[in-house]
């Protein structure tokens, strides 16, 4: 390994890091000199019960290594407590991986109100507790790096996963604006679209792609994205069997109809095919510069 890029002072959390990506993100920040909190409830895919063993069989194999870590077993829901360890054991926080994650994929028409709060509350509210309890730490010392893990499921759609694309791109609105909101302060976040053979996707996945994608071939992305060297906020970043890619938003150039005549369903129908047209399309950045076209239109027929 070319040890160019350490982080021999920092402190990272990786929430869920008792297992499949989680723990590979672990070992391999370590590696790289930083200290860090491993936290896993340790329970089942489908988010029940509990047990210590995941983290700390992972803390076990960082300090057989050589690496400094301490464990948490709490869940992402108390994520207080978990920043509070990292500050409690190394007396700071500088990297948040959120990362802890369960699935209950189920067609809609089968979706339970369980189903859909038990996904949100670990993926959404579980993200926003640990990184609401880390932030202040990180705008204090005007330096941090956060970490959302999203999925291709969010951005395209999965059959059976409503609940669980609706959680994992709600983390990528999210991302977009702390990226806003933390870039004066020093803080860049991020977001990650992970494909690894984990036991989340194991029967999912065919076994001979499985075995490939290996959850290691994740890692060296986040430690990057965790990482000084990286410049980079807002970013959604799709990885997997050791490819790395970017995601941004596209819309088309689309359609200007006077204001002041208004328009019908059916100029809507007869522009449809230009609508939907990607040729000239735009890629805007933010919010502002989304509403340029918008604007033009209303300039146009002033
Ligand atoms: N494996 C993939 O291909 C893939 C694809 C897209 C997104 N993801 C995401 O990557 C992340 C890691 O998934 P994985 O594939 O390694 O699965 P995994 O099941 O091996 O890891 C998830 C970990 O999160 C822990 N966890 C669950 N609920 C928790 C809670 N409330 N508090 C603390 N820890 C909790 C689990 O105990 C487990 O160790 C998840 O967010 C998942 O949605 C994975």
């Amino acid at each position: 390994m070319n040890d160019s890029l350490r982080l021999d002072d920092k402190v990272v959390i990786v929430t869920g890091a008792g297992g499949g990506l989680g723990q590979a993100h672990a070992l391999l920040f370590a590696r790289h000199g930083a200290r860090v909190v491993v936290n896993d409830l340790g329970g089942s895919t489908h988010g029940e019960g509990a047990s210590t063993s995941a983290a700390d069989r992972v803390v076990a194999q960082i300090r057989e290594a050589g690496g400094t870590a301490v464990a948490n077993h709490d869940s992402v829901s108390d994520g207080q407590r978990i920043v509070e360890q990292a500050l409690d054991t190394f007396g700071r926080v500088d990297v948040l991986v959120n990362n802890a994650g369960i699935l209950r994929d189920k067609t809609f028409h089968k979706m339970e109100d369980s189903d859909w709060e038990q996904v949100y509350q670990v993926h959404v509210a579980g993200a926003y507790k640990v990184t609401r309890a880390a932030w202040p730490h990180l705008r204090e010392q005007n330096a941090g790096r956060v970490i959302f893990t999203s999925s291709t499921s969010g951005i395209y759609g999965n059959f059976g996963q409503a609940n669980y694309g609706m959680a994992k791109l709600g983390l990528y609105g999210l991302t977009r604006t702390l990226a806003i909101e933390g870039r004066k302060h020093g803080i860049l976040v991020n977001a990650i679209a992970p494909t690894g053979g984990t036991r989340m996707t194991e029967g999912l996945l065919p076994p001979q792609v499985f075995e490939q994608l290996k959850p290691e071939l994740v890692s060296p992305l986040v430690v990057y994205l965790g990482s000084e060297q990286c410049q980079d906020s807002g970013g959604l970043y799709e990885v997997g069997g050791g490819w790395v890619g970017k995601v941004r938003w596209e819309r088309s150039l689309g359609v200007g109809f006077n204001p002041h005549e208004g328009f019908s369903a059916e100029d809507v129908a007869a522009n449809w095919e230009r609508i939907s047209d990607f040729a000239d399309a735009v890629h805007p950045r933010d919010s502002l510069e989304a509403l340029q076209q918008m604007m033009a239109n209303l300039q146009k027929y002033q």
